[in-house]
């Protein structure tokens, strides 16, 4: 029985766009299908800023057409353009004008290295020549002002606003440095709004390259309440070895694919410890699963960073690696994941 053009769409919909929940038949990117007995031609054209995308969907694209009953012959033209500098229109309200890119690290587990990371990224696109600022949005347990190694506390400037703390030249806002450090945070979801909202209009950022955002572990409001608030250009996702942390670590996905901001990649922490000794590599909580997981998921895998002691004392110490050990294996991986994070977002 011949097939049909629906039937053939029908099957494009399994297509998801990477990184997002949507297909790529409800976003409009196929153009034509046409059938010709058990020939099919379909023409795609994408627009992203992700090369791999456009990878991933002819790949998928082609494994959906080929798995259907009844069609011997494929021709498939999957044209991907990047997306055009924003027109003229004026957005309806700037936030962070200064700013050229917004960059959040998340998880969905608590622990699994996402300050660590965020505070290295931050060092390490400094490094690369960029000014950064560094926003810790995790209202509940800031730790950027004592990872960061900041012995000051923000000013205020004449137009009232705050300006942020230096920490090994990188522009630090934390709610740490207001909080009394033994008391716990208890607030409710209005009081977070509201503290976020203040860390966004009323801090004195300038002009930075990148604000890398530091998120409160979890898929909550103080999350949600942030990736709605700023314009983020994408997000890294911290994962650790275990099942337990890649099951978390999809949901943390599945939150930005919500609420439509772009997963860069996911980097693994903490998979394996290299003896300082005898250099020999343990893999403590097993290994690859991040790489796997960013693979099921079609997002870019940014690398993995093993375990050191020299990134624990670095952070209590407010030196991170990059800074204090910037030819260690775990620095280097920070370097690279940052020129990952640079491709990606200036495309
Ligand atoms: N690769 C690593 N090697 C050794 N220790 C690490 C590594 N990554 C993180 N740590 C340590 O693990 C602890 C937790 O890390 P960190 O605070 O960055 O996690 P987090 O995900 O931000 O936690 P939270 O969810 O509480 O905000 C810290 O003491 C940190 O120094
Ligand atoms: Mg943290």
């Amino acid at each position: 029985m011949a097939i049909s053009e629906a039937e053939v769409r029908e099957a494009l919909k399994q297509v998801k766009f990477p990184g997002l929940s949507r297909d790529i038949v409800s976003f409009g990117f196929v153009r034509s299908v046409q059938v010709e007995g058990d020939a099919v031609a379909v023409e795609i054209a994408l627009t992203t800023a992700n090369p791999q995308a456009g990878e991933t969907v002819e790949r998928d694209a082609r494994a959906a057409l080929e798995a259907l009953p009844g069609v011997r012959e494929v021709k498939l033209d999957c044209a991907v353009q990047a997306p055009q500098n924003a027109p003229a229109a004026v957005p309806a309200r700037r936030v962070l004008p200064g700013v050229r890119y917004k960059v959040a690290v998340a998880s969905g587990k608590g622990g699994v290295g996402k300050s660590t990371v965020a505070a290295n990224l931050a060092l390490a696109l400094k490094r690369g020549g960029a000014t950064v600022g560094l926003l810790d949005a995790d209202i509940y347990g800031p730790s950027q002002q004592m990872m960061m190694g900041c012995t000051d506390k923000p000013r205020v400037n004449a137009a009232e606003k705050i300006l942020p703390v230096d920490g090994n030249g990188v522009a630090v806002m934390s709610l740490g440095f207001l909080m009394d450090p033994d008391q716990p945070v208890i607030w409710r979801g209005p009081m977070v709004m509201k503290a976020l909202q203040q860390f966004i209009e009323d801090v004195e950022w300038g002009t930075l390259d990148y604000l890398v955002v530091d998120l409160p572990p979890g898929t909550g409001d103080a999350q949600l309440t942030i990736t709605q608030q700023v314009p983020l250009d994408g997000a890294v996702i911290v994962t650790t070895p275990q099942d337990v942390a890649l099951i978390d670590a999809r949901k943390g996905l599945a939150m930005f694919q919500k609420v439509n901001v772009p997963v860069l990649g996911m980097i693994e922490n903490m998979s394996a410890f290299v003896c300082p000794h005898c250099g020999e590599r343990s893999e403590i909580f097993k290994h690859g699963g991040g790489r796997r997981t960013a693979e099921q998921l079609g997002v870019p895998f940014l690398g993995d960073i093993p375990i050191d002691p020299a990134i624990v004392l670095g952070g209590d110490a407010g030196t991170p690696i990059v800074a204090s050990h910037p030819d260690s294996a775990a620095a280097k991986a920070f370097l690279e994941l940052a020129a990952a994070v640079r491709r990606q977002v200036e495309r």
